[in-house]
């Protein structure tokens, strides 16, 4: 469900051909689609309806200022990770009761500015955290309030290794085991109040069983507490539900309620989801420009050489992510069906998309059957909305692209292009210290 389509051979975002937005903008360019992200989030909230959560979009997915006001406009809260995103929560006017704070390595600073903005909860990942929290609280006299992060172990989230949280190796959050030992030591304490638990398994994962899983194992734990005489009032399911990257091969929202609503409804628990990669990842296209097409030596190999790359949209190199690319503007009969490794079309070539980067490493996209594509021609990569500009850096002195929002006819740029001399900015006033 998004808002990138082809007609007449050239790729819409809304109402807008990409190939003049980028004649307009150059590339690369992050184009996002705000009818697609007002659709996901409409569609989140109501898959999940039942249970009236409150939906804290994970900023660190896509942050862009001008999204995140748009979010929190629908009444979005917000799911943040550092000093950096409650800012970015600030500036954009959300909901403070409604941002959560998880991350294991807090500053004193961030936890005083969090707890100074009165923030909802801190998602509290190990004792020493808990403990430098309520220290900070009771020094500022301001309560502070958190939920444990648990650990729930479960079996195979399908995700990648350098992505999943849930298993007992990660550093994130406590085992069941100590969650028990954790309430009772710190479950009464007056600065810091204790009364909700937070998981989040990993992202994306691909299939509603291991929510499911984790979650009994967390509701079997909050009937233990409660039975101990604590106060449980939250559970917080963290997000990771999957973008649709291929078509069709990803749940949708639906898909993911229909097996958690019967598991929280009548648990007298308020609800906290914190999706980021499902609202933002196909709100989002990266379109970059064909500079030269290369035949390797032996002719077995051909390289599409584009002016984006790993500094760019990291995911394919870090976790071997798969992104559909297909050209801007294309013949009537390579109009794609739907997105895919595998295309049941004539005349495609097969090729490597690769970026400027000096690292072999620094591909968008491994033998990849494309249209015939020469210099000039611009390609889509698709679902780059989420952990795409967010992970954007200037490795190699390349300045951070731009980022548009389209809303019908009309695009904004909500990012400028990065300059040269951005890039020397904070290094020209050296001084001794
Ligand atoms: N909540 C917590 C506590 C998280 O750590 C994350 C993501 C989310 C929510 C949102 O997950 P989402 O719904 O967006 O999948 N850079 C990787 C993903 C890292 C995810 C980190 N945590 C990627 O590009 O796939």
């Amino acid at each position: 469900m998004d808002h990138f389509t082809y007609r007449d051979g050239r790729l819409h975002c809304e109402q807008v051909a990409l190939d003049d937005l980028a004649d307009r903008v150059g590339t690369p360019a992050y184009v996002y689609s705000k009818q697609t992200f007002t659709d996901h989030y409409r569609a989140i909230v109501d898959a999940f309806s039942a249970l009236d959560p409150i939906v804290c979009y994970s900023i660190k997915s896509c942050g862009n200022l001008h999204i995140v006001k748009l979010l929190a406009s629908m009444g979005s809260g917000m799911d943040v990770v550092s000093g950096g995103e409650l800012y970015r929560a600030r500036q954009a006017g959300a909901d403070m009761s409604k941002v959560v704070y998880a991350g294991v390595g807090k500053t004193d600073a961030e936890i005083t500015e969090a707890i100074e903005a009165e923030i909802g909860w801190f998602n509290i990942e190990s004792e020493a955290e808990f403990e430098n929290i309520a220290r900070l609280a009771e020094q500022l006299g301001k309560p502070a309030h958190g939920a444990l992060r648990i650990n729930p172990d479960v079996a195979d989230p399908r995700t990648h290794a350098k992505t999943t949280t849930g298993s007992k190796e990660t550093k994130f959050g406590v085992d069941i085991a100590r969650a028990r030992r954790f309430f009772e030591t710190y479950g009464r304490n007056p600065h810091c109040r204790l009364d909700a638990i937070h998981l989040h398994i990993g992202s994306p994962i691909y299939s509603p069983e291991p929510y499911v899983d984790a979650t009994a194992r967390a509701l079997e734990l909050i009937d233990e507490l409660r039975a101990g005489g604590h106060v449980i009032d939250t559970i917080d399911i963290g997000g990771g539900y999957a973008a649709d990257y291929e078509s069709g091969k990803s749940p949708a929202y639906q898909e993911y309620a229909d097996a958690l609503v019967p598991l929280l409804r009548g648990k007298d628990l308020r609800v906290i989801i914190e999706p980021g990669r499902t609202i933002a990842g196909n709100a989002g296209v990266m379109v970059t420009q064909v500079q030269y097409v290369k035949e390797s030596t032996s002719a077995a190999k051909r390289f599409v050489i584009v002016d984006a790359g790993m500094h760019n949209l990291v995911r394919p190199a870090m976790y071997d992510a798969f992104h559909f690319i297909w050209p801007t503007r294309v013949a009537p009969e390579h109009t794609p069906p739907h997105r895919a490794a595998e295309m049941p079309l004539p005349g495609l070539e097969t090729s490597d998309i690769v970026g400027p980067i000096c690292e072999t490493g620094d591909t968008l996209a491994k033998a990849r059957d494309l249209p015939p594509v020469q210099r000039g021609d611009r390609l889509c990569v698709f679902t780059a909305g989420a952990y795409g500009m967010v992970m954007a850096s200037n490795y190699n002195a390349f300045p951070r692209p731009v980022e548009v929002l389209v809303d019908g006819e009309r695009a904004t740029v909500i990012r400028r292009r990065e300059t040269y001399d951005d890039l020397v900015l904070t290094e020209r006033d050296a001084h001794p210290v």
